[in-house]
């Protein structure tokens, strides 16, 4: 990690309250406010991407938006070719091993089961942003899930793996399997043939054959594999990062909140804050301009008057679960955005942006709001 390095802000929350929206949102606000920022989302929103016009790719793409000069960009990796951009990743410059990998069952088949995988391919492309330097912060969207937060832990499990002797230990079934070495006597040894040949009882020999390829050539490529991989890790978990929860005036939002918020300080970061979005729910101009009208008929006065009951009893559920959240995560500041009444995702996002722009400060890590309020 480097003094360069870019602020991370990682939005999580349950399903459909808003995460992608906010983000987006957030990202657009600080760009406006002068920071060069890079959206990234974990879960392409695809009418939200084609609505700013980001294509769905591994590349970083500029974002034309009025009032954000060229200081916003997103990513938004596509999920179903993350198994490519993995082997990419760890052969960029040896397209034989890339290849071998890709036609490899076990990779196709660990990749596949492996959850994270799209999450670890993501922060590896963040990383590499990162490295070439040039944005100040970085909003990531994640996936609805109350397991989302746990990916920021997969760089450096999987840092820590590749870093270890697994490596290198599987390797040597490559050349076992392959028939090039004698096979190591001692521990190992003993451990690879019995393991081989319990792997060729369950699988038959061409999985052996893969498995031991598949590790030989990881081993090739884990130093740079873990170097990147480190780096993604301190981005996530460093003091540089900083988990915004999202949710919605609800009580399975307020739990989903307490959940994710609990996790996160089992990880380490905890919550930077919480945004409670579609909290208040303001009169629609129609509804103001029919207010002022003398010759309203009794029904569409009482329609009105349903409405504005509605907007009371959702206030005061709103006002409700702000309370218990405060109370429940004593510390943690809580935002509150309003419902906004449009169809369309980028105005709801260009809305949202304004509302969120006096908050920046306590969105932001706290290394920034320490340096520059
Ligand atoms: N404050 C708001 N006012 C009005 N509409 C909103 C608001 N926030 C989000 N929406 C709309 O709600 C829909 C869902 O929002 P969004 O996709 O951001 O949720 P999400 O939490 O990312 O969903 P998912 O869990 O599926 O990823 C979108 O159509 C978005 O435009
Ligand atoms: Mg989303």
């Amino acid at each position: 990690m480097s003094a360069t390095d870019p602020l991370v802000i990682v939005c999580a929350g349950g399903g459909g309250v808003g995460k992608t929206t906010t983000s987006a949102a957030l990202a657009l606000a600080l760009a406006r406010a002068g920071r060069s920022t890079l959206i990234v989302t974990i879960d392409p929103a695809r009418r939200l991407a084609g609505a700013m016009g980001v294509s769905i790719t591994d590349e970083v793409t500029p974002v034309a938006l009025a009032d954000t000069g060229d200081r916003l960009s997103a990513l938004m990796p596509d999920p179903r070719r993350s198994l490519h951009t993995f082997a990419e990743q760890l052969f960029e410059h040896e397209p034989v091993a890339k290849a071998r990998l890709l036609a490899n069952k076990l990779y196709i088949g660990l990749a596949d089961a492996a959850a994270g995988i799209h999450e670890l391919v993501a922060m590896n492309l963040v990383a590499r942003a990162a490295e070439r330097g040039s944005f100040d912060v970085v909003v990531i969207d994640t996936a609805p899930s109350r397991q989302a937060v746990d990916f920021v832990t997969l760089p450096g499990r999987l840092a820590a793996l590749l870093g270890g002797r697994t490596v290198s230990w599987l390797g040597g079934l490559a050349e076992r399997a392959n028939g090039g070495a004698s096979g190591g006597g001692g521990l190992v040894g003993w451990g690879a043939g019995h393991v081989e040949s319990l792997l060729a009882k369950v699988t038959g020999p061409v999985l052996v054959r893969d498995t031991g390829d598949l590790f030989r050539d990881l081993a090739v490529v884990r130093e740079r594999f873990v170097a990147l991989t480190q780096h993604a890790a301190k981005l996530l978990l460093g003091p540089r990062a900083a988990y915004v929860l999202v949710t919605a005036p609800t009580a399975a939002g307020r739990d989903d909140v307490q959940f994710l918020h609990k996790r996160l300080e089992k990880l380490g970061p905890g919550a930077r804050a919480v945004v409670m979005n579609r909290a208040d729910t303001v009169a629609a101009p129609y509804a103001r301009a029919l207010r002022g009208q003398r010759a309203v008929t009794p029904a569409l006065a009482a329609a009105m008057a349903v409405l504005d009951d509605e907007r009371a009893v959702r206030a005061a559920a709103a006002d409700g679960l702000s309370a218990e959240l405060r109370a429940r995560l004593p510390g943690v500041p809580l935002v509150r955005l309003p419902f906004i009444e449009s169809t369309a995702p980028e105005r709801v996002v260009a809305s949202l942006s304004v509302e969120l722009e006096p908050h920046l400060h306590t969105l932001l890590p706290a290394v920034a709001s320490a340096k520059r309020p």
